[in-house]
């Protein structure tokens, strides 16, 4: 290979080295984003909604092919633009009410800005599929300045998830054309899925009641704690211990 060429080959991999770390860094963002609401639901409102986490990163090969796809100019601002699934969260939750609390929760937060919303789960997809799809941009601050990442984040219950895995599963098996008889079993699987969520979420309301709703102001450290708190703290030597 001649050198020149060489050289441009050295650039562009470490180019494309580093718009795939904004992205990890992006993802990164995201996720601690979620474990602090989990956290905090967990330990401050003793609730928790969120059943797992997960993140993933698009494989430069699964980048490229995307490009393919879309038809989208090898240009790195223009795949920033047009694949907006390189970095990927997934949030399952227990109950169906706690997607949309997650999603609130998130969405309301000044640094991230919501580039589309899809709700599969109000309205699913003809073959049953549901989730809530959240597309948010989120900065990400490296030494040479702010690169705004996107980050396309989906909220489900287990039960949603449950069915979205073993879908895939068929699907691939069958490369995409599934059989009529298995498209309908799908279809019915899905909406015993979603019968379900129904049955624990009711079942929950009934043991526990209404879900907590997320506190529009916290606490923000002006209250004065009284005399009286401060002088049992120092009696008991009560230390505040990390929550975990
Ligand atoms: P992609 O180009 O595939 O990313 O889809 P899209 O741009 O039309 O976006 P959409 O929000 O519909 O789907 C994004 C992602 O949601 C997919 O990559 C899957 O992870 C998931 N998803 C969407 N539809 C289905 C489905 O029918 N079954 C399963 N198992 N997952 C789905
Ligand atoms: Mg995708």
């Amino acid at each position: 290979m001649p050198d020149a060429l060489l050289a441009e080959f050295h650039v562009l991999r470490e180019e494309f080295s580093r718009f795939m770390f904004a992205y990890k860094f992006g993802m990164d963002e995201v996720t601690t984003k979620v474990s602090i609401l989990q956290q905090e639901f967990k330990h401050l409102q003793k609730y928790n909604p969120i059943e797992h986490v997960a993140s993933r990163l698009k494989t430069a090969e699964s980048v490229l092919d995307k490009i393919a796809r879309k038809q989208c100019e090898p240009r790195f601002e223009e795949i920033r633009a047009k694949i907006t699934d390189i970095a990927g969260v997934r949030v399952t939750c227990s109950f169906t009410s706690d997607v949309y609390l997650i999603s609130d929760a998130l969405t309301r937060q000044d640094d991230l800005t919501v580039l589309q919303r899809k709700d599969y789960v109000a309205e699913p997809k003809p073959n049953g599929y549901r989730s809530l799809h959240l597309i948010v941009e989120v900065p990400v601050f490296l030494s040479s300045g702010v690169v705004d990442v996107p980050v396309e984040i989906q909220i489900r219950t287990v039960a949603m998830d449950f069915w979205a895995s073993l879908e895939h599963k068929i699907f691939y098996k069958y490369s995409g054309d599934v059989p009529p008889h298995i498209a309908r079993s799908l279809q019915e699987a899905a909406t015993t899925a979603a019968r379900l969520d129904d049955e624990m979420e009711s079942l929950h309301h009934d043991v526990h009641g209404a879900l907590p709703p997320v506190p529009v102001e916290m606490a923000n450290g002006s209250i004065p704690i009284p005399d009286a708190v401060l002088a049992r703290f120092a009696q008991q030597r009560v230390t505040f211990a990390p929550l975990i």
